[in-house]
């Protein structure tokens, strides 16, 4: 079963083709970054502007990648949420047209619940498993006990680590998107160098908090003697706290449910730090962690396809009344009984 994935939710127009599933037939991101990066964020209306200017050839080229046409897909699976209204409608009013005018079926997707499913792009997983969704808009701990069955643990009150990774960028004059940029700098610097906060880490709920950390960082940088140290050790000290944090609590997590398995999944699991040190520390625990490759980490459409393809088998079908949704909790979600 071929299915077309097209996500459009926040700064990358993706279109791709998925078999069954697991097959990546293609998989095209394109990314408005550099439109983006003069303003040092996400302008919603500039977004939703650009998906539409590419989103036609965003498809016709995903669809060519995969040597395949329009005909011969089977199905198309949208995000419906959450993400920026407008962008998200972008994604969603094309998907309705492909879908109405083949007569294919349509499905529509939640994308933390697509970040969190990437992984089955590469490999398998057991349920239930814990899955933490780490990115710009979102810093979630779930326990999946199968595809649809998705519980919420814990979330951020505040900052997501993506967000509070962008801010830091900014007052370190470090250029959008921030994770990338302050991973880089920080493997010139001293991890050690400054102890920020590593916020909950004492709570016993599964929650984050990431405001403090950065109102932290904030008041270091205006009482800082700027030759007393680098901004490299400033980087590394930062993300090492977001780092340590989001390890304590997934951590915490597989303890408290005796389940051995992690799923790491969204923009901030491509940070090389986050892997290499929660590899290690959940080896000595016996917990097998679990990434995708570091571009179904990121915005793609390939794990939209691939969660579409579970959605159609499950006869999950979408109307062609539904509407884009911007705040949109994996917690409250709800399959359609078939
Ligand atoms: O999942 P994603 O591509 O988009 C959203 O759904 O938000 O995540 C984007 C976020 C941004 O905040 C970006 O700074 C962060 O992920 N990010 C990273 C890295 N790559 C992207 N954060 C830390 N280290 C990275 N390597
Ligand atoms: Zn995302």
């Amino acid at each position: 079963m071929l299915i077309l994935g097209i996500e459009s939710s926040c700064d990358e127009t993706a279109a791709a083709v998925v078999a069954d599933g697991k097959v990546i037939k293609s998989s095209v991101v394109y990314s408005q970054i550099a439109f983006h990066r003069p303003y040092g964020g996400v302008v919603p209306e500039i977004a939703s502007r650009k998906h539409i200017e590419v989103i036609i050839q965003i498809i016709d080229q995903a669809l060519k990648e995969a040597g395949l046409s329009l005909k011969e897909i089977d199905g198309v699976a949208v995000t419906q949420g959450p993400g920026l209204v407008g962008a998200l409608l972008v994604g969603i009013c094309v998907a309705k047209a492909i879908s109405f005018a083949l007569k294919r079926p349509l499905v529509a997707v939640n994308h933390l619940h697509a970040h969190l499913m990437a992984i089955f792009l590469e490999r398998e997983v057991s349920f239930p498993f814990i899955g933490m969704v780490v990115s710009g808009g979102h810093t979630n701990l779930y326990l999946a006990r199968d595809f649809f069955t998705i519980e919420s643990l814990g979330q951020t009150l505040d900052d997501a680590a993506g967000e509070a990774f962008d801010k830091v960028a900014k007052m370190l004059n470090l250029p959008y998107p921030g994770g990338v940029s302050i991973e880089k700098l920080a493997q010139e610097g001293n991890p050690r160098a400054v102890s920020f906060p590593r916020p909950m880490q004492n709570s016993k709920d599964f929650n984050f908090s990431f405001s403090g950390l950065k109102t932290a960082v904030a008041n270091f940088l205006r009482q800082l003697d700027t030759d007393q140290i680098s901004r490299a050790d400033i980087a590394a000290s930062f993300q090492e706290a977001v780092v340590d944090t989001l390890i304590g609590k997934c951590l915490q997590a597989t303890r408290e449910f005796g389940l051995p398995r992690l799923v790491i999944a969204g923009g901030v699991a491509a940070n090389k730090r986050l892997r290499e040190k929660l590899l290690n520390q959940a080896a000595q625990e016996g917990i097998e962690v679990y990434f995708p490759s570091l571009h179904l980490c990121t915005d793609n459409a390939a794990m939209v396809a691939a969660l579409g393809y579970h959605y159609l088998k499950a006869n999950k079908l979408a109307s062609y009344e539904f509407d884009a949704i911007s705040r949109y909790p994996l917690c409250t979600f709800h399959p359609r009984p078939s």
